[in-house]
């Protein structure tokens, strides 16, 4: 595993849904590595299971059969509990739409997965790491600022901030530019992408846009519930 961190392995992975008594097979017996300090797109068309691929690697969901493992260590053997720690404190997530609590400040935003994953209110050390983010992503100025009152794309730029709060092992970005104009998304995505390039992590993103292909160290496509890498 040459020294990285977050290395990403699927173990013949099969995910599928019961629905009106017929089975749904969304990934069928997927098997890859990927992740070693690299810049991952997973490509493929609406409803060909990125979203469902992406929340099992985040340990958000299980699959139905087989295992993720980070690190070699399996996710999938772990209990329910366990698997909540083990996301809380090593993965970092951007989602289509922002998903910011709006009942808490930009810089509260930024400081939620410290606290969670640490288990107590904040420290003036958590509180000036969250101010620094900020300054990363251009919004220090907005901390005392409630989500509603920033644009879209300032509110994902808040939570890629929030997203690497954690000094998580792998960054996982469903459709981030999804719901933003094509400037304001290219915008996005650079700086999703030199904030983790330069904090050497790994980031799996999904999305349907040939467009990124440019940007990404490795393309894997979802395609008739299988991945490759071509
Ligand atoms: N909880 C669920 N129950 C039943 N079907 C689901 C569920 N989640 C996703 N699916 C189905 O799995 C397929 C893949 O969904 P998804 O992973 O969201 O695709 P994508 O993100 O590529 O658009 C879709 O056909 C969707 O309807
Ligand atoms: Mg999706």
């Amino acid at each position: 595993m040459n020294g990285c961190r977050g290395m990403i392995t699927l173990n013949h992975v099969t995910k599928s849904y019961q629905e009106a008594g017929a089975t749904r097979l969304v990934l069928n017996d997927i098997s890859a590595e990927f992740g070693c300090g690299e810049f991952v797109v997973l490509l493929g068309k609406s409803g060909s299971g990125k979203s469902t691929l992406l929340n099992l690697i985040g340990g958000l969901d299980t699959p139905t059969a087989g295992e993720v493992l980070i690190d070699g260590q399996s996710l999938t053997r772990m209990s329910d509990h366990e698997r909540t720690l083990f996301r809380r404190r090593h993965f970092g997530f951007v989602f289509q739409a922002f998903n910011l609590i709006p009942t808490l400040t930009v810089e509260e935003n930024v400081m939620l997965p410290v606290e969670l994953a640490n288990g107590h209110r904040p420290t003036s050390a958590i509180a000036r790491r969250a101010h620094e983010l900020l300054a990363s992503v251009g919004l220090e100025s907005r901390a005392r600022s409630f989500p509603d009152r920033l644009s879209g794309g300032e509110q994902q730029r808040v939570a890629i901030a929030r997203a690497l709060a954690n000094d998580p092992l792998v960054v996982l970005a469903d459709e981030p530019t999804g719901n933003l104009d094509a400037d304001t998304g290219k915008r996005v995505l650079d700086l999703l992408d030199q904030l983790t390039r330069r904090a050497g992590k790994n980031l799996v993103m999904v999305t349907h846009s040939e467009e990124v292909i440019g940007v990404a160290d490795r393309v894997l496509r979802l395609r008739d519930a299988s991945l490759s890498t071509t």
